[in-house]
């Protein structure tokens, strides 16, 4: 079987030059670093400095989830062993490529620091897979730059022009990825792909490198449609700002107290091309908080009324459900008891999300220790609208008018997790996505 393989290895390079990129094929100084290349394109190099893929090694959580989780975790358990590089075939392709596994610590300074860098993308020729995922990406370094224009004349190195760093496959090669255990853990391209805008041929680069007017190089012609760097996500509250339309209403605007109101709102997503959260979904959460506020300002929070989906309950925010038990695990923590599974979300708030589990069955953040995570997606897809209600009982010492407000959030973290591992408060801070407002008066 062995030698079978190695012949069809064999026969496999014979026939394709292109080869997923492999760990330690290349040499750091195979590739410029960013500041050079920022030397020309000014603009380009200032937008790609300001955004998470620049920090994709850096950011605090990503050190704390490699080097206190992943990383140990991979020492010990074989199944995982491949996520020692496997996690940095994405966050820091440089020091994959070099065979730097694992890379330092991001306080050492090493170039894997440079994390999704001009010299990845612009090198990487295709990929292996029709529908990419999990760093399948070819990539050929050198003199030669890929870049998506026919007419452009570089200075100091040459283009290739290429229609596949203008497709969503290129994204996809990082931004889908299959767990060891073979649960889709990452899907924003798979999500895209079975969305109205893959249809319209509306792809990733059309929403996060907004063409705008500007100099792709300093020396080069302003052109009117460059294609900008910012990649802002929800890591830019700017981007989540109206990402989610709120519709509010109530069935009656008068109402006396110890009578009944019945509340609906409906949650529009007109403007992700994907799922709301995406991505990191094993950590991310959406909800909704709707408040009944009185003319002396007191407040009710207002629990959602059940549907009866399966899977509900961890839709709904519990403060005393108890999750994400592997971490006590991995950093063998004596009686670890688990971090709240909602953070500081209010109890009953409606948490549009999608719950990962482990190999034991238990709700996890570590998306590389995912077994399972198809109990149950009530995350909002590209164009559809989730409707919620509610059922106000308005107290007797209630003093009209009565403001129904409903808040919606994002939070990058639960909380919970964000706080024990100490990360810095806007790591998982809650992000205001949207709001809206109606008013009752009162008999
Ligand atoms: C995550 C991948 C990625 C990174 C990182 C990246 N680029 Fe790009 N770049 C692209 C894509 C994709 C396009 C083409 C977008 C399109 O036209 O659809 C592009 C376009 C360009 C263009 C042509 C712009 C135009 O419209 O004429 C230049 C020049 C460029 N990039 C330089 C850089 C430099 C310099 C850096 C680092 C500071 C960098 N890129 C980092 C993906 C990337
Ligand atoms: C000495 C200046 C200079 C340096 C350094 C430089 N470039 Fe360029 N590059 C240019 C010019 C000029 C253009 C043409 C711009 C245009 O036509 O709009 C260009 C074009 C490009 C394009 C766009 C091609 C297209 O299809 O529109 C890419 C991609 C690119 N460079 C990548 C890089 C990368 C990556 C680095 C760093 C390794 C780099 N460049 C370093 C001057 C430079
Ligand atoms: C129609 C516009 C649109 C298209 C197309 C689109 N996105 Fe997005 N994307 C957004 C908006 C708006 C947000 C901010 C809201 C959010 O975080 O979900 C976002 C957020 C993201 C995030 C952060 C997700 C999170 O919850 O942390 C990633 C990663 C991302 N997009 C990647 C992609 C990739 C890769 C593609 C192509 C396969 C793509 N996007 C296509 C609009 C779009
Ligand atoms: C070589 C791998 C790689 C490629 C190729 C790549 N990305 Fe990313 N991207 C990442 C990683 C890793 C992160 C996560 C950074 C973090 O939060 O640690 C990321 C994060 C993002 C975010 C989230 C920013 C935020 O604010 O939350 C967006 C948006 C995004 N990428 C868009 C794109 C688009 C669009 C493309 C294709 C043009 C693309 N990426 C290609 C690796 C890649
Ligand atoms: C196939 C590529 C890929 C692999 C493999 C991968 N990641 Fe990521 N990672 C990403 C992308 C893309 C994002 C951004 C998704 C988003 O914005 O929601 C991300 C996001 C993250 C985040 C969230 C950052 C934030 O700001 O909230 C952490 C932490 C993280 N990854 C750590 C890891 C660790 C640890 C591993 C290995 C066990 C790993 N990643 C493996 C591509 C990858």
């Amino acid at each position: 079987m062995r030698i079978l393989l190695g012949l069809l290895t064999l026969c496999l390079v014979a026939a394709s030059p292109s080869l997923a990129a492999e760990m330690g094929s290349f040499k750091y100084h195979d590739f410029k670093k960013p500041q050079k290349c920022g030397s020309c394109h000014k603009e380009i190099y200032q937008e790609w400095k300001a955004n998470m893929m620049a920090k994709a090694y850096t950011h605090t959580w990503d050190q704390v989830e490699y080097f206190k989780l992943a990383l140990p975790h991979a020492m010990k358990e074989p199944k995982v062993a491949g996520v020692k590089a496997g996690c940095i075939g994405c966050h820091a392709p440089l020091a994959f490529l070099a065979g730097d596994i694992p890379p330092k610590p991001a306080s050492e300074g090493t170039r894997a620091n440079e994390g999704v860098s001009c010299e990845i993308c612009h090198n990487i020729t295709g990929t292996t897979e029709k529908e990419p995922f999990n760093f399948s990406y070819v990539i050929e370094p050198g003199k030669t730059k890929v870049g998506p224009r026919k007419d452009a004349k570089p200075v100091s190195h040459k283009v290739t022009p290429s229609e596949f760093i203008k497709s969503a496959e290129f994204c996809a090669t990082c931004h889908d990825e299959a767990s060891p255990y073979g649960a889709w853990v990452k899907a924003t391209y798979r999500e895209w792909k079975a969305s109205p805008y893959a249809k319209e041929g509306v792809v990733c680069q059309d929403c996060h490198m907004y063409r705008a007017p500007g100099k792709a190089a300093t020396m080069g012609p302003e052109r009117a449609d460059m294609a900008h760097h910012a990649f802002q996500g929800s890591h830019s509250p700017a981007k989540l700002a109206g990402a989610v339309d709120i519709a509010l209403y109530a069935n009656k605007d008068k109402a006396a107290p110890g009578e009944t109101v019945k509340i609906r709102a409906e949650l529009f997503n007109g403007k992700v091309g994907h799922m709301i959260p995406s991505g990191s979904a094993e950590e991310r959460m959406l909800w909704l908080e709707v408040w009944a506020i009185d003319a002396n300002g007191k407040s009710w929070h207002l629990p959602v009324n059940k549907k009866g989906f399966k899977g509900e309950e961890y839709t709904i925010a519990d403060p005393n459900a108890y999750a994400y038990f592997a971490i006590g695990e991995i950093m063998e923590i004596k009686d670890f008891k688990g971090l709240k599974r909602d953070g500081d979300v209010p109890a009953g708030a409606r948490i549009f999300r999608k719950p990962f589990f482990d190999p034991k069955g238990r709700m996890t953040v570590c998306q590389w220790y995912t077994a399972n995570n198809e109990l149950v997606d009530y995350r909002i897809g590209p164009r559809e609208t989730k409707v919620e209600t509610y059922t106000f009982k308005i107290p007797a010492e209630a003093k009209g008018p009565i403001t129904i407000k409903a808040n919606l959030y994002y939070s990058q973290v639960p909380s919970s997790v964000g706080k024990f591992f100490d990360l810095p408060e806007d790591e998982y801070a809650p992000i205001l996505v949207n709001s809206s407002q109606i008013t009752i008066n009162l008999d």
